[in-house]
């Protein structure tokens, strides 16, 4: 496989506002960052900040969504910029907004507004599935979103619709197209790679990137469906086979590993081409050494790890009229108990639950529970 270089810097793009001067990166009452005991430093907050969504995804949740919290159970609107002005102090530096489906809450681009506003911020991101994109896109644009990443898992209106349950394939490849148009300075496409269903379509993706400034990430499939369509893990198609179909189908090009993020663990650019081709382990996890996320739950707790089933309560603590301090000192508590990866957290998982390892990630109803 090809190595790829890693520029961290330009993977957080320029200031999210655009400008330098609006916004000091450097916080102006700095506290000492957020690390583990192996080493890393958590730079990067992804932030759920609705369960629902307008989709259902057979790889995400049922038919009939999953058991949605009330909405009071929901971090509000001033308690998820409480999260990022701490968390920026702390040296966080990228924020993403996930869901669900992020576009689905209502303060939506007001939240976006307040966190590129926050001093220390560097810039803010959405993953979005792009339905009501076209609607937000030119006020996200102005409140300073810097990326949006678009899931999309098939260029067929058929298989788009046997995956999400729903039409809405050009509504999609509308905003996907509208994000280039506006200067979203990143654009992706997510797609979640299974075998003996959007294998095919691989290339098809790929070439998106020949005229399009966008990168497409092939995802792993993972095991966060609550007894749907992994069950046997026949859809599995692992990094190293997507990279090893992906270089041999270009190999005549010239093909040269890229620079991207730290989850674009393995990152391509096909010479002439306009984007950028990733694919994310993220079921085989060789990037958890580099790991630097933070997650925050929509029902405000925080995960040391998209493999951990180890909640820790962070809107009961500021509902409970915790301090500044406190929220750092539970944010520290969460990252010092760490596992060294995701299998770890795996495995802790499922000693604490008392199940078999590998029915632990099943607990989980919908990736929704922990955006993504
Ligand atoms: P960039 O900042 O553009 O790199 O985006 P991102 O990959 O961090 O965010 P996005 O929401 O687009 O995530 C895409 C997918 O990457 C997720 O749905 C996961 O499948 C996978 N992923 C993200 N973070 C992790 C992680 O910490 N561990 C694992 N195993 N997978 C992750
Ligand atoms: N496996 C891999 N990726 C998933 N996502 C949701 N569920 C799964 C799963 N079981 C991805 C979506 C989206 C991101 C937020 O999470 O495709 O791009
Ligand atoms: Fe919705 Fe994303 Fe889950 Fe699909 S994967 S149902 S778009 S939250």
């Amino acid at each position: 496989m090809l190595n790829k270089s890693l520029d961290l810097d330009k993977a957080y793009g320029e200031p999210a506002n655009g400008s330098s001067s609006i916004v000091s990166h450097r916080h102006p009452n700095p506290l000492p960052p957020l690390q583990d005991r192996h080493g890393r430093t958590f730079d990067y907050v992804r932030i759920a900040v609705i369960e629902q969504c307008n989709l259902r995804c057979t790889y995400c949740m049922p038919e009939e969504g999953v058991k949605f919290k009330e909405k009071d159970m929901v971090l509000r609107s001033e308690e998820i910029i409480k999260v990022v002005e701490v968390l920026a102090r702390m040296g966080v530096r990228k924020v993403r907004f996930t869901g669900g489906e992020p576009l689905v809450r209502n303060d939506i681009v007001d939240l976006v507004a307040q966190s590129v506003q926050t001093p220390g911020v560097k810039a803010v991101h959405m993953t979005t599935n792009g339905l009501l994109f076209p609607k937000y896109a030119r006020d996200l644009r102005e409140a300073g979103l810097f990326g949006v990443n678009i899931s999309l898992d098939s260029l067929t209106e058929e298989k788009f619709e046997q995956i999400t349950r729903r039409p809405g394939l050009d509504k999609v490849l509308e905003s996907i197209d509208l994000a280039v148009e506006l200067g979203f300075p990143r654009v992706k496409i997510n797609v979640v790679l299974m075998r003996g269903f959007n294998e095919d379509e691989l290339i098809d993706f790929c070439e998106i990137t020949k005229d399009k400034p966008v990168t497409v990430r092939f995802i792993e499939f993972m095991p966060f469906d609550a007894h749907q369509i992994w069950e046997t893990g026949q859809h599995f198609a692992s990094a190293a086979d997507l990279c090893g179909q992906i270089e041999k189908n270009y190999s005549d090009t010239g093909i040269n590993a890229a620079s991207g993020t730290r989850t674009e663990h393995h990152i391509y650019q096909v010479p002439g081409y306009a984007g950028k081709i990733a694919v994310i382990p993220a079921f085989t996890r060789s990037l958890c050494g580099n790991c630097s996320r933070i997650r925050v739950t929509a029902d405000g707790s925080i995960m040391n790890c998209l493999y951990s089933e180890v909640p820790y309560q962070l809107k009961d603590l500021m509902r409970n009229g915790g301090s500044d301090d406190d929220i750092v000192g539970l944010f520290r508590k969460a990252f010092d108990d760490k596992h060294k990866d995701g299998f770890e957290s795996k495995k802790a998982a499922s000693v604490a639950a008392k199940i078999n390892v590998s029915d632990i990630s099943r607990s989980r109803s919908s990736m929704t529970q922990i955006g993504g």
